[in-house]
């Protein structure tokens, strides 16, 4: 006959672990980026996103404004990349850390954004001086400073 604590121990060890499987889950946001096939520093970033422990697909289209221009992003803040990610569009070189409090802040607004291509930022390393850039929050009529960071 089983015993009964035992049997009980076994099952709050189950859930205990169903537990942590569904945080690891979550922690493991999934990316989808639209970039186009000849993108090198698209790579270096795609690379930057999975040490910092995304799930990261990259889909290659010949032209990606379409994608920009579908997600709302304004076109002064266009730079290589679009990325879509829990409701959320990230453009550019945007530091994975800046993504990681969107998702745990998850303000009201379209997405993040880096235009251009700063050097220094994640996927744009260079031996030479980096820039300082700043990280936009964007929405359909406003654009705001997310943060910024010194190169
Ligand atoms: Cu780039
Ligand atoms: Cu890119």
């Amino acid at each position: 006959m089983i015993n009964r604590r035992a049997f009980l121990a076994s099952t709050s060890l189950l859930v205990a672990s169903a537990g942590l499987i569904a945080c690891s889950a979550e922690a493991r946001a999934e990316v989808l980026v639209y970039k186009s096939p000849t993108c090198g520093c698209c790579n270096a970033w795609i690379s930057h996103m999975r040490e910092a422990g995304f799930e990261v697909e990259a889909r290659d289209i010949d032209d990606v404004s379409v994608v920009k221009r579908q997600s709302g992003i304004p076109q002064h803040l266009w730079s290589c990349h679009t990325a879509l990610i829990d409701g959320y569009v990230i453009e550019g070189h945007t530091p994975a850390v800046e993504i990681q409090r969107l998702l745990a802040e998850r303000p009201d607004m379209i997405g993040l954004a880096v235009p251009g291509m700063p050097a220094g930022s994640p996927g744009m390393e260079t031996s030479g001086p980096n820039q300082d850039y700043t990280v936009y929050g964007f929405d359909a009529d406003s654009v705001s400073t997310w943060s910024e960071i010194s190169g």
